[in-house]
């Protein structure tokens, strides 16, 4: 994570900024091939790669002298007392938000079980990370859960300020017919792109039903604006976008704000906020 590739997104029209999720050391990821993707989905396995908080501190510092827009700080641990201290450090460099990153599926064999499958767990680290920082804390989620209100729920009863709705969905495999085998060396990973919309809509859709106070990062599969209002409408507070990159290039950012801006205008609407929870309300 550079903070040129930080800035290059916002001249392409981010509203915002979400780091790569940052440990307190040097992590190596997983071996290629790390991602592969078809019109329908996305698969990757890339086992969360970073050169450690002090690169991270490096990158975020030249960010944020004349920052161009807000920035949220992902963060990644695998143990509770690691969470810590990576927030108590980035908190030093007065990001927007912490993004508590508890659900990365791929890591699983390092680590086990993601923290965000468990409500204890995602609680404990919430309430860690919570004690460490006076800067909003948002706790990233796994729809890989019998129940992920639940989790959202601990994580708010612990101190969490907002919840992003969802990490990638899975583990999903494919396999390469040539080869016989599967394609990702890593054999498994999420899944993202346009076919987990339904998934993080309902997930949204739940939370905000659930926790109407709550501010919700809403994401999974937005490719176009019409995607992102579906998102607001489900109960967004603020939409994230990632896998569209692959689909749409980096101008997928300032596109999308422009076709939100076009079905505003087409329908009236006066402020994005006058939509948000719609489908939920009514
Ligand atoms: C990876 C991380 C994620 O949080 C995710 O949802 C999928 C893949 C990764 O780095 O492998």
């Amino acid at each position: 994570m550079t903070a040129a590739s930080l800035r290059n997104v916002v001249c392409h029209g981010a509203g915002g900024v979400t780091t790569k999720s940052i440990w307190l050391n040097e992590h190596i990821g997983h071996p290629n091939p790390v991602m592969v993707v078809n019109e329908h989905y996305m698969l990757n396995a890339v086992g969360l790669p970073d050169a450690g908080i002090e690169k991270a501190k490096l990158e975020m510092s030249k960010y944020m002298t004349n920052k161009p827009a807000p920035v949220i700080a992902s963060i990644v641990a695998g143990r509770a007392d690691d969470f810590a201290e990576v927030a108590a450090q980035v908190s030093k460099l007065r990001p927007d938000i912490i993004e508590v990153n508890i659900s990365c599926p791929n890591v699983e064999d390092e680590l086990g079980k993601p923290f965000a499958c468990s409500r204890v767990d995602a609680a404990m680290v919430t309430s860690i990370v919570r004690k460490m920082t006076r800067i909003p804390v948002v706790v990233k989620l796994s729809p890989n859960v019998a129940n992920i209100v639940e989790i959202a729920r601990a994580c708010v009863d612990a101190g969490a300020d907002g919840i992003c709705a969802i990490n990638t969905v899975g583990p999903g495999m494919m396999i390469d017919l040539e080869t016989r085998e599967p394609v990702l060396a890593n054999k498994v990973g999420g899944v993202s792109g346009p076919a987990i919309k339904p998934i993080a809509i309902k997930a949204v859709y739940d939370i905000h039903k659930a926790l109407p106070g709550t501010p919700i990062i809403g994401t999974g599969g937005v490719m176009t604006g019409e995607d992102a209002i579906e998102m607001i409408m489900a109960g967004a507070t603020l939409v994230g976008v990632g896998t569209a990159v692959y689909y749409r290039d980096v101008a997928c950012f300032g596109l999308i704000a422009k076709e939100m801006v076009a079905w505003g205008k087409a329908h009236g609407i006066k402020k994005i906020g006058d939509l948000r929870g719609t489908a939920v309300k009514g």
